[in-house]
């Protein structure tokens, strides 16, 4: 029986087009997904849209039209962009889906009967003509954010959830496990939310319609984190019969004496706090097993702020892909961002990873290689020429061979870009063997063919490695690269245990093929 893994994106608002910051999200998972299936795992990878709330509803009602259509047609907007960026999902959850819905409901509903939650009065800052409830630290000056209106002191009857029941556990699992990456994440919810006392949470609204109804209360609608946290099991399953996955939530281990899920959620910063208290209380409330990790990565900013749709300083990842290659833009945002931090989106910086990395360092050692076997091999090293003395040899042979496990590792944390920075310094390697053997000094002596041989074929096995362990990241661009040096996937020479050992007797037969990374005129397409 094969290991179950299961990875999920956010379910991000349907408020409005999605963006490259999306994209980091949901190409990281991908990656992560196809690595753990090349592993042997059996994947479940899911994303969605979270579809309710007083912001779809106000969004809708400017565009002209009803909340329904309106998440329809942005929902698809979503699906069309992960088809572009190649993103392999098994499940898109809409909160709105019925089964979704009638889930949460059951949810709510075991919550309350077990005394999890109670009503109660919530208390904000009221704008009247906007009908908004707004928290003190929301108001723009003192006023509503929205119109600019004066706020009043206003209550209003709302359902909310205990957080005391759970606060110990919580911090158990924040404090003596390895569930919350990076790290440094661990102290900010200390110090900000559990030392100074979990808060309740409010639960429900009155305010507004666009939501799930709480069954036994109708006036109501189910208040945003309950409706979209759940989706991570709903979609499994969880309280519907539309989905039969629920095999994806079973406990595999025991982290702090706490049943754990071989699951990993990935979000960004902000919502950090949402995923490692409220949810993981939502679940010791339902008596269900937590996940093993979240892992919450940094903000891709662009001029200095975040990237998002309120700040209006949205970088297109249709255009990217269309102008660079979808994988070129994968990369990028990969190899980019650091594993704790955020990162300044650039074009520049984005035109000199692709150059340098992709089309020099990676493209350049595939094309001369395939040149080179194709000039003075007619295409197909001679394997029994090959004589595997190492020498000199022996240092790019011993880093590549190792590559798969220092990978491995910084797969499982993840730190991605750190796993790109490591394959791509066996590609260096590579180019700076190139160098120190030059071939075409040994190729002008007939007596030095077997040793041309040996260097050629050392660079294609180092090339079959470096591919293989990209494949993940890079998955159509790989395969280019297969057909250039002659390794067939279907044929499994391209298999996860190939790629962790070195391999003496593989009958390479090269072919030319086009470029696979162009290089670009940085000047020309930023003035562009
Ligand atoms: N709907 C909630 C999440 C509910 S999950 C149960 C939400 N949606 S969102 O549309 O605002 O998406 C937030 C997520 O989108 C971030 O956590 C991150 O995964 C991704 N990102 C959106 N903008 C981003 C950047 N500028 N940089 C990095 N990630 C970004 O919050």
């Amino acid at each position: 029986m094969k290991k179950k893994f299961y990875i999920t994106t956010p379910i991000y608002y349907p408020s409005g087009e999605p963006h490259i910051g999306h994209c980091y999200t949901t190409v990281a998972c991908d990656t992560i997904a196809r690595y753990k299936k090349w592993q042997g795992y059996d994947v479940f990878f899911s994303t969605g849209t979270d579809e309710h709330g007083m912001k779809i509803e106000e969004s809708a009602k400017k565009a002209g039209t009803s909340p329904q259509e309106y998440v329809d047609e942005i929902a698809g907007r979503f699906k069309k962009l992960w088809k572009f960026m190649n993103i392999g999902y098994d499940r898109f959850i809409r909160t709105t889906d019925e089964a979704h819905k009638s889930a949460v409901q059951k949810i709510f509903t075991a919550l309350y009967e077990k005394g999890y939650i109670y009503k109660g009065e919530y208390a904000g800052k009221y704008c009247v003509p906007d009908e908004s409830f707004w928290t003190a630290s929301q108001l723009k000056d003192g006023k509503c954010p929205e119109c600019g209106r004066e706020v009043i002191d206003a209550k209003e009857e709302a359902y909310f959830m205990k957080m005391e029941p759970f606060a110990e556990r919580i911090e158990k699992l924040l404090t003596e496990g390895d569930f919350l990456q990076p790290s440094a994440r661990v102290n900010e919810m200390l110090n900000n939310f559990i030392k100074p006392g979990l808060e309740d949470l409010c639960v429900s609204r009155t305010s507004f319609k666009w939501g799930i109804p709480v069954p036994f209360d109708p006036e109501h609608v189910v208040y945003v984190w309950i409706d979209a946290l759940s989706n991570y099991i709903t979609l499994l399953g969880y309280e519907n019969d539309e989905y039969s996955d629920m095999n994806y939530w079973q406990p595999s281990t025991v982290n702090c004496q706490l049943s754990t899920v071989n699951c990993l959620h990935m979000t960004a910063k902000e919502i950090v706090r949402f995923h490692s208290i409220i949810w993981p209380a939502i679940l010791m409330g339902l008596d269900l097993p937590l996940p093993k990790r979240l892992y919450s990565h940094g903000w891709i900013n662009f001029g200095g702020k975040k990237m998002g749709k309120s700040t209006g300083n949205i970088i297109d990842p249709f255009i990217l892909g269309e102008r660079f290659g979808v994988d070129a833009v994968r990369y990028q945002i990969l190899r980019e961002m650091p594993f704790s931090g955020d990162f300044d989106f650039s074009n520049e910086l984005m035109l000199n990873r692709i150059n340098t990395d992709l089309a020099n360092d990676l493209g350049n050692l595939v094309s001369r290689t395939v040149a080179m076997v194709i000039k003075y091999f007619d295409g197909a090293i001679p394997v029994s020429s090959l004589k595997f003395e190492s020498g000199e040899d022996s240092d790019l042979m011993t880093k590549a061979a190792n590559l798969r496990n220092k990978v491995d590792e910084l797969i499982e944390t993840p730190k991605l870009s750190e796993a790109l920075g490591e394959i791509f310094a066996v590609i260096s390697r590579a180019n700076k063997y190139i160098d120190e053997t030059t071939p075409w000094v040994l190729a002008k002596d007939e007596t030095n063919k077997p040793r041309l041989a040996q260097v050629l074929y050392n660079l294609l096995e180092t090339i079959r490695i470096c591919s293989s362990l990209l494949a993940a990241f890079m998955p159509t661009s790989m395969k280019l690269v297969w057909e250039q040096i002659g390794v067939s996937e279907s044929e499994g020479d391209v298999t996860y245990e190939k790629a962790g050992v070195w391999n003496d007797a593989f009958n390479y037969t090269v072919k030319k093929g086009d470029i696979i990374f162009p290089r670009f005129d940085i000047a020309k397409e930023l003035e562009g």
